[in-house]
């Protein structure tokens, strides 16, 4: 993810009008290897060290972003936070609860350090178009609500272990740590609260090779279905969310979805054809079409790309750094659904996956307290 930055930083001509521009000057990566990649293609970068720490003793560095296994976040952000560095954060913002009540705390402490969590699939003109419809309030009072990431490479036993797969460094939450930040940021900013949790979590891989090719135990979960009482803040009326987190979902490279079924209105979006909005609006007694709608290159902060081109993974990464600098400016997002994940919002994300973990293990719904 460090590369997607730095590539990302590298077209920033992209967003004209945008009065920040990101200037890497320092990298840190123990896997040295790595390195020369980054001196060839960023010019100004005057320090690349193996030590986070001379990147946070360096005056010439503003803010960080840190990209790194699950079991060092809490670490690296915290001295980061502390060495007063703005921060961009990676999912899932602590390797536990724990730990990211750890982080909380440096923030709480540091009031004036600006520290977001990196989520980029919002940013996707699709998304953003069904945010507009949560911020109408379109959907009159909300059916069910079902969001989710799902992966298939997993699929292939063959697939060698890495920290990902590995309970010490990605976590016991396994593929909600790794992948629930994506379905839950949306839902999160429009003031969703969950009332109560049943999850199902699934290890369907027992063992992967090790790199020599040797069978070891793979004890993360590779699946999980969450199933939420939620409250709608703008009715007040609760609906079932269902949030599906899965590594093994044959035949999904990278799909994230959204679907809000409401009594006036309801939306679809999914990663799988991004053009392709659906949409439904409802008037009672009338007819009930959806519409597919294509939307265009038409993201949250203008660029030099017409709207009628396709938008892609590297442009919500770029319409991500650009929410995140243009907070950092302005100390407020463009809108509300153009703005990076907050702490808090973090901290809710953690409650959520805690309780689904309790859930699993005592085959009970577990009430959420917030
Ligand atoms: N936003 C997204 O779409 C997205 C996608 C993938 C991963 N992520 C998140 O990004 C983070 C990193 O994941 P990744 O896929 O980039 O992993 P990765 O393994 O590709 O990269 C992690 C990097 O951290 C380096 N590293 C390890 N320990 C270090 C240390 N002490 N100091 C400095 N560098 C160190 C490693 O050498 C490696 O290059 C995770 O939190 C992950 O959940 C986010």
């Amino acid at each position: 993810m460090g590369r997607e930055f730095a590539s990302a930083a590298a077209r920033w001509m992209h967003l004209p009008g945008l009065e920040v521009r990101p200037a890497i000057v320092a990298l840190c990566d123990t896997n040295v290897a790595l390195h020369s990649w980054y001196r060839e293609n960023i010019a100004g970068l005057s320090q690349v060290t193996d030590d986070y720490r001379a990147v946070l003793a360096n005056p010439a560095v503003d803010a960080v972003y840190v990209a790194v296994p699950h079991h060092l976040h809490a670490e690296i952000y915290c001295a980061a936070i502390k060495a007063g560095k703005q921060l961009m954060g990676e999912k899932p913002f602590g390797i536990d609860r724990p730990a990211n009540k750890a982080i909380l705390e440096a923030t709480r402490q540091h009031p004036n350090v600006f520290v977001r969590c990196s989520s980029e699939s919002p940013f996707f003109p699709g998304m953003q178009r069904l945010c507009e419809m949560i911020e109408q309030n379109a959907f009159g009072q909300i059916i069910e609500a079902n969001t989710g990431f799902l992966h298939s490479s997993d699929l292939d036993p063959g697939k060698p272990m890495n920290w990902k797969r590995t309970i010490e460094f990605n976590g016991e939450y396994g593929v909600l740590g790794d992948l629930g930040m994506h379905a839950l940021h949306v839902p999160l900013r429009a003031g969703w609260r969950a009332q109560n949790v049943r999850a199902v979590l699934s290890n369907i891989m027992k063992h992967r090779p090790d790199g020599g090719g040797k069978l070891v135990p793979c004890a993360t979960w590779d699946n999980g279905v969450l199933l939420m009482e939620t409250i709608d803040p703008g009715t007040g009326e609760p609906f079932p969310w269902t949030v599906k987190l899965q590594r093994i979902a044959p035949g999904h490279k990278n799909t994230w979805y959204t679907e809000i079924l409401g009594t006036r209105a309801s939306v679809r979006w999914s990663s799988e054809n991004p053009r392709l909005l659906q949409v439904m609006h409802y008037v009672p007694g009338g007819r009930q079409a959806w519409e597919h709608i294509q939307t265009g290159y038409e993201p949250a902060f203008p660029t030099i790309t017409g709207p009628i081109f396709e938008f892609g993974f590297s442009d919500s990464i770029l319409q991500m750094w650009a929410a995140f600098l243009y907070e950092l400016a302005q100390r407020k997002p463009l809108k509300r659904f153009a703005g990076c994940v907050t702490p808090e919002e973090t901290a809710v994300s953690h409650e959520i996956f805690t309780a689904a973990l309790e859930s699993q293990r005592h085959g009970v719904t577990v009430t959420l307290g917030h």
